[in-house]
């Protein structure tokens, strides 16, 4: 009897619409259409993450003739490869932009693009804190880039949620999402100059606890800082605990341009834990002068 094959459509974990060829290209479906437990979570949380996404997509599509979508640390691009394919390429119009430091991987991703026709995915090789490397595109598409109207970050290492929140924050990008991975630097600072009051000392006596605090403490941060920006935050879990253990979703939508009641918050939390994250130090350690310039350091450092 001849063996029946498996149509990887009727799985309900590939999202419909999608390129079969291509989910086999990313490596999220094996050669014969199946599914690994490890191309299935990370497919759960990126097919998850895209039906996140969607109102700040719809509203993108709508007020923008060409929206610009920035993917920062965009490793193997499998963000970018499914936005393209289920939101910018049926749609027709708009730019996805996957900035990666790794050439070999924004190499492959810019070859995966061009092998499965989407010509509108673009790839900067670099730093994000760098914005964008023009080498090979247009002065109107790195303007494009620079300027997202949607910018994500999965899983971006460490500080590098930070640069691409500085980004969004700088370009004045409409909507902005970020799942930030593990970070060390708060919990750094936890350590060196530990909270004066007993009780907050207490919260992080441990490295264990200064690990998982400090990184509850640099999310808030996180959040706080978009609010100071004028951003709606809505902060929510990515796919159930199980798949991951960084599934926290910072999403922004910007709404106004100053927010003092944030900013008042933030220099309280900075007084009480004294940290100060990457996301807000000052100029020169970044180069996010024209950003930093809008953030008084006077409210925000610790000094
Ligand atoms: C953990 S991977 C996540 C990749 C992808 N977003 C995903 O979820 O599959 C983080 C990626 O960010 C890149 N990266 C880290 N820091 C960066 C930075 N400052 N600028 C650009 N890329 C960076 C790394 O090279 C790596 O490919």
């Amino acid at each position: 009897m001849a063996k029946q094959q498996f149509d990887p459509r009727s799985d309900p974990d590939v999202p419909k619409g999608m390129s079969i060829a291509l989910l086999k290209d990313l490596h999220l479906l094996t050669r014969e259409g199946q599914l690994n437990a490890d191309a299935r979570r990370k497919l759960k949380q990126i097919r998850h993450l895209v039906g996140l996404l969607r109102p700040a997509l719809d509203d993108a599509l709508a007020r923008h003739a060409e929206p610009s979508i920035v993917d920062c640390g965009a490793g193997k691009s499998y963000l970018g490869a499914l936005l393209y394919e289920l939101v910018l390429g049926p749609a027709g119009r708009g730019t996805l932009t996957a900035i990666e430091a790794r050439p070999e991987l924004s190499e492959q991703a810019a070859a995966r693009a061009a092998r499965f026709g989407q010509d509108r995915f673009r790839v900067a090789t670099g730093a994000i804190a760098l914005a964008i490397d023009t080498g090979n595109a247009t002065a109107a598409e790195a303007h494009a880039a620079a300027r997202p109207n949607v910018l994500t970050a999965l899983h971006a290492c460490d500080t590098a949620t930070d640069d691409a929140l500085v980004l969004a924050i700088e370009a004045g990008a409409d909507h902005v999402a970020v799942v930030p991975c593990c970070q060390a630097e708060v919990a750094r600072q936890l350590e060196a100059t530990p909270p004066l009051d007993p009780t907050d000392a207490a919260l992080c006596a441990h490295a264990l606890h200064r690990r998982e605090f400090g990184s509850h403490l640099t999310n808030v941060i996180r959040g706080l800082v978009l609010e100071a920006h004028g951003y709606k935050v809505t902060v929510t879990e990515l796919v159930g605990w199980e798949h991951s253990a960084k599934n926290e979703l910072i999403l922004g939508k910007r709404v106004n341009r100053y927010d003092a009641a944030a900013r008042a918050k933030l220099r309280a939390v900075f007084e009480r834990f004294r940290v100060e994250p990457t996301l807000v130090r000052e100029p020169p350690e970044r180069p996010h002068r024209r950003w930093a310039a809008t953030l008084p350091q006077c409210e925000l450092s610790l000094g």
